[in-house]
């Protein structure tokens, strides 16, 4: 038996994912009918409690995602402070993310089939058109830019939805934090090229990320890679990548063409939207499969994560709440203005029609029945990339700081907030870099 520590609303179950500055966990709360849910509360850890900055970027995050509605975009409840602690809770996506999945396929030595990726690619593009085209409630343009497009923090679930997240970095004129000029934030990997350059990025910017996700969907490899940072940051820079079809043959050219088209180097001649690329998906779909719909998306998941789901569900049912519920859900930290109104939090700590005495330790998390979603089990692995601040040499402060505090997981070879390049396919750490002092140690031989 476990018992699930509350937090505001949300009584925290098992922890999905593990990064530099935050923690995702599995949590259960309660609509105004007492019906429970399940919800992702993303903690910070708590040295970053105190980081005024960060605290800021995350007010940054939870303002923009939280003004999104789109079904392809996980949503965000609120960000608060409640028993001494910082987070954002957000819908819970019941799934793997696609870096789990890639791994898998990488692991098995198996492709994901090109329905399943233009499909994937597809909801993207359309969670970013909503993001890109996002207005305020005056009808200003919001100008959201993702800059962090990468497999990671696109969740397929179980029932075959793919939704994006993380607006860690997210820009939006909404933002308080300003990057300066020179700094370049992301994941090395999947940047574009104007973003690799430090350049004044636009939403195009995204478009050439989701085809670095559709290419490594494709060929299980990403299109680029370098054994330094340097070296990638060049390679991305250039956008020189190996043909899909002499990685992979039997990819259907038509694909192939809208994954190069993606991946242009020159803005002007990439899809100008995100738009007319999930467009050019579609069509690609419903010729290539016209029976395809999400349900093939979620078997294919499910089969892939059969044993794992499995495992979830029997840790589920070793959770039960507290015995002393607090009715302090803490404050919500997202500050209304005149362009910003957040969304009500339609959650509360506890079923109000039941007394506190009487949810006790016989509330088996498990036997819920409007459960929509399965379980996930803890994956310390899943959050081996984590997101880094390398500016003004913060990214060594934070890894000397952020002592985990879970056990590390046996399989991993490094700490998990060292910036590793070559080590596998799949190490691409978000990072916030100053290029000009890269330069210099570059320079200096370091
Ligand atoms: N809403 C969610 N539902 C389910 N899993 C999630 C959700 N948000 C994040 N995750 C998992 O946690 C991981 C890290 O979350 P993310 O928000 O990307 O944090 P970070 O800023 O550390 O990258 C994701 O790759 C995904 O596996
Ligand atoms: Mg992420």
């Amino acid at each position: 038996m476990r018992r699930a520590q509350q937090l505001g609303r949300y009584h925290l179950l098992d922890r999905i994912a593990f990064g530099g500055m935050a923690e995702i966990y599995r949590a259960k709360t309660f609509d105004a009918h007492g019906q429970p849910h399940l919800v992702a509360v993303k903690r910070v850890l708590a040295h970053l409690a105190e980081d005024d900055d960060f605290i800021q970027m995350l007010v940054d995050e939870a303002k923009i995602a939280s003004v999104l509605r789109h079904q392809c975009i996980a949503r965000v409840y609120e960000f608060a402070r409640a028993h001494g602690e910082y987070f954002i809770a957000m819908e819970h996506v019941d799934g793997k993310d696609m870096r789990t999945v890639l791994e898998r396929c990488r692991t098995k030595k198996k492709p994901i089939p090109p329905e399943h990726a233009a499909y994937i690619a597809a909801e993207v593009g359309a969670a970013l058109h909503a993001a890109h085209s996002a207005v305020d409630s005056r009808g200003k343009p919001l100008r959201i830019i993702h800059r962090d497009v990468s497999p990671s923090n696109i969740i397929c679930s179980y029932a075959g939805e793919v939704k994006l997240c993380d607006f860690g970095i997210a820009k939006a004129t909404l933002s308080r934090v300003q990057t300066k000029t020179g700094v370049i934030k992301g994941k090395v990997k999947y940047m574009s090229p104007e973003q690799a350059l430090g350049r004044k990025l636009d939403h195009r910017s995204d478009v050439f990320s989701l085809g670095s996700c559709l290419y490594e969907m494709l060929t299980r490899i990403p299109p680029f890679t370098a054994t330094n940072e340097m070296d990638l940051l060049i390679k991305v820079r250039d956008a020189k990548y190996r043909p899909i079809g002499e990685l992979q043959p039997g990819i259907p050219p038509e694909l192939e063409a809208i994954t190069d088209k993606c991946l242009t180097r020159s803005r002007a001649n990439r899809y100008q939207t995100a738009a007319e690329a999930e467009g050019d998906l579609r069509a690609f779909l419903r010729k290539f499969m016209p029976n395809y719909s999400r349900s093939h998306l979620g078997r294919f998941i499910r089969k892939m994560f059969a044993q794992e789901i499995e495992r979830e569900l029997r840790m589920l049912e070793e959770f039960v709440m507290t015995d002393e519920v607090s009715d302090d859900v803490g404050e919500n930290l997202i500050p209304r203005d005149e362009d910003f109104d957040p969304p009500e939090v339609p959650f509360q700590p506890k079923p109000t029609s039941v007394s506190v005495a009487a949810i006790g330790a016989s509330d088996d998390f498990s036997s819920d029945s409007n459960f929509t979603t399965m379980p996930k089990v803890e994956q310390q692995d899943i959050h081996a990339q984590p997101t880094l601040i390398l500016e003004n040499g913060r990214a060594r402060n934070l890894a000397k700081k952020s002592a985990p505090p879970p056990p590390p997981p046996k399989s991993t070879k490094r700490p998990a907030a060292q910036p590793i390049y070559d080590e596998g396919v799949h190490s691409a750490p978000t990072m916030i870099i100053d290029i000009n002092r890269m330069r210099q140690r570059q320079r200096r031989g370091g």
